[in-house]
């Protein structure tokens, strides 16, 4: 999958959402999610680091409304193992490495989050599972729901059930 870079103006902003939610309503049948290259600027001192940022309903296809992150897991730490039916999310790992893996109830695909710039839209509907494959990893995500376990699937059977409804035409 290609790495595209996107540095958007507002107005920018705003076609590459409606075009985002155009593709997500076009391409049922395709894996449903963007890696992305935040806004960064550099310091022109390397030793004071870089920033990189990400505006919602501006840079990512919808308002933030719950940021969580995960930290001090080990290397070889294995979390996720969930799908959500509504939430939208931006996933980011601003230090380390973690291997993101999706499955869409048909094909699986590994994104790796190993520089501070990449970040991973996942639209909802997709299993995913992380991997750290550094100690202390730091994944970060922005939610567009706020917290509620009924909206999570965590049972993978109920999973590829769910992906059947939806492919059945069953909506909610
Ligand atoms: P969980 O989703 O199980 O983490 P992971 O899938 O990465 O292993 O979340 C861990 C715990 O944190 C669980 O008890 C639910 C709780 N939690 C909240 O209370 N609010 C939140 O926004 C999130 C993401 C989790």
């Amino acid at each position: 999958m290609a790495f595209p870079a996107f540095r958007l103006s507002r107005r920018g902003a705003v076609l590459w959402i409606r075009q985002g939610i155009a593709r997500a309503e076009k391409v049922q049948d395709e894996m449903q999610f963007e890696l992305v290259s935040l806004n960064t600027v550099m310091n022109p001192d390397p030793k004071l680091g870089g920033l990189s940022f990400a505006e919602g309903e501006r840079d990512i296809p919808f308002a933030i409304r719950r940021i969580y992150y995960i930290f001090q897991a080990e290397k070889g730490a294995h979390r996720g193992f969930h799908a959500h039916k509504k939430n939208w999310q931006l996933l980011f790992c601003p230090y380390g490495a973690i291997d993101i893996i999706l499955f869409d109830g048909e094909e699986s695909c590994t994104v790796s989050l190993d520089e501070p710039s990449k970040g991973l839209i996942l639209y909802p509907g997709l299993w995913r599972e992380m991997v750290w494959k550094k100690d202390d990893s730091v994944l970060c995500v922005a939610a567009s729901e706020y917290y509620d376990p009924d909206e999570y699937i965590r049972d993978y059977d109920e999973y590829l059930q769910y992906v059947k409804q939806k492919k059945g035409g069953i909506r909610e």
